[in-house]
């Protein structure tokens, strides 16, 4: 039985940083930004905007009644979740009207918890294959102003329907991953920035590829000339270029040639978007999807997913008859094109904006926030969310 991705969402907030501008405002050559770091522009998420309300704003775009009464599992994957016990799933499951009878959890990991959630959740079809689940990837990236890691923040959330007989991607079974407990990227539960060991984290992201790659070309027999991509973890649309390189010598230039042109192709919308820890791969892999040409049913897609700690994971998948249906090219280049841009002194505001943590009440005005689903405010410590299409 196939299993895989049937449906994909994503959203990002209406407001973003034009990197060349930030760069100019740090004191830094914009080359440093654009080209050394790759990134063209930096999502900035509004208060009315938080890991919840992105999520649930991904996935509203795809769901419809049957998936609704279909999907028993929601995971929610996460690393700036609102709440250290109660799980993000379940505020997005009652944002979207999915039926009771599911399951609803959050994970945690860093970046690669929304891997973990998938590979869970394609168990759970396999036992159930009249059943659909619902996988989030939800995140805030920050790192603070004037930091090093200023240049990689970003927000934004893909939300996955997966399923027997998936319109899009079957995930083939095979599977290389691995652990290895390490300081590279972290952030206690007291800050609500994160702390990075930046070029340790980039070392240990590609010894991960290393590792991960060689372990599954050995379970699987596969070679890089297998792969019309491989699309990355992207924290910073430099990084998967990176580990890329390490690899290219074990093919032919042809097949070189095509995996760096698909590679570029695989960074469009993170290039816009900036980070969004465990969505990153996710929204790699929509960008392909979405502006690759010609591509065919049948075609593989390898993916490398990593979160800082760390748990590495090399995976592939198998395109679907017809998926180019099932995919919303459109949408997505609207919903960037049509974003706000911030100056660097509104973004320095609007980024020092909190919410209280005095359990005082705070009503936030989400008619300036485009989005369906917002945060209207907090009253006694609960979120206030709002669906405005209720
Ligand atoms: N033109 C072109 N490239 C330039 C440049 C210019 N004018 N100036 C610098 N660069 C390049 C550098 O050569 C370097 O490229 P390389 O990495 O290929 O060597 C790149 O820009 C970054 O420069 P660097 O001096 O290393 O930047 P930095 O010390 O500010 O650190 C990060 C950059 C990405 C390491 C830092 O932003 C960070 O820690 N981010 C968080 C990382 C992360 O998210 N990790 C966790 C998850 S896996």
């Amino acid at each position: 039985m196939k299993i895989g991705i049937d449906k994909i969402g994503f959203y990002t907030p209406h407001l973003y940083v034009d990197m060349n501008k930030l760069a100019v405002a740090r004191h830094v050559e914009p080359e440093k930004f654009t080209i050394g770091i790759g990134q063209s522009q930096m999502a900035v998420p509004p208060l009315t905007q938080d890991s919840v309300t992105l999520a649930a704003n991904a996935a509203l775009e795809i769901l419809d009644e049957e998936d609704r009464n279909q999907i028993d599992l929601v995971i929610f994957g996460t690393e700036s979740g609102i709440d250290h016990s109660k799980s993000a799933a379940v505020y997005v499951h009652h944002l979207l009207g999915i039926n009771p009878h599911a399951r609803s959890i959050e994970m945690k990991q860093a970046c690669y918890s929304t891997t973990a959630a998938m590979q869970l959740a394609k168990g759970h079809i396999a036992l159930h294959p009249e059943k659909k689940a619902l996988v989030l990837a939800s995140d805030i990236a920050r790192y603070g102003l004037n930091t090093g890691g200023e240049a990689t923040q970003g927000a934004g959330a893909v939300a996955i329907v997966i399923s027997a007989n998936p319109s899009i991607m079957e995930l083939e079974s095979e599977s290389a991953y691995f652990t290895n407990d390490i300081m590279d990227f972290w952030r206690p539960v007291y800050s609500d920035t994160a702390f990075v060991d930046g070029k340790f984290s980039n070392e240990q992201y590609i010894a991960f590829f290393n590792q991960v790659w060689g372990q599954y070309k050995e379970q699987t027999g596969a070679t890089l000339e297998d792969f019309e991509a491989i699309c990355f973890h992207l924290p910073y649309t430099k990084m998967g270029l990176k580990a890329l390189r390490t690899v290219l010598d074990e093919t032919s230039e042809a097949v070189q040639e095509r995996l760096l042109n698909h590679y570029q192709i695989s960074t469009t919308y993170n290039r816009n978007v900036g980070n969004i820890y465990t969505g990153s791969l996710y929204l790699s892999l929509l960008s392909f999807l979405e502006q690759a040409q010609n591509l065919q049913a049948g075609t593989k897609i390898g993916l490398y997913s990593y979160g800082s700690g760390a748990v590495g994971e090399f995976f592939a998948g198998v395109l679907q008859p017809n998926f180019e249906q099932h995919v919303q090219r459109d949408k997505h280049e609207k919903l960037l094109a049509n974003r706000k841009e911030l100056s660097i002194a509104e973004y320095e505001e609007v980024f020092q904006q909190t919410l209280p943590t005095d359990g005082s009440t705070v009503e936030l005005d989400i008619n300036q926030d485009p989005a369906i689903i917002c945060l209207a405010g907090v009253t006694e410590n609960k979120r206030q969310y709002v669906n405005k299409n209720n």
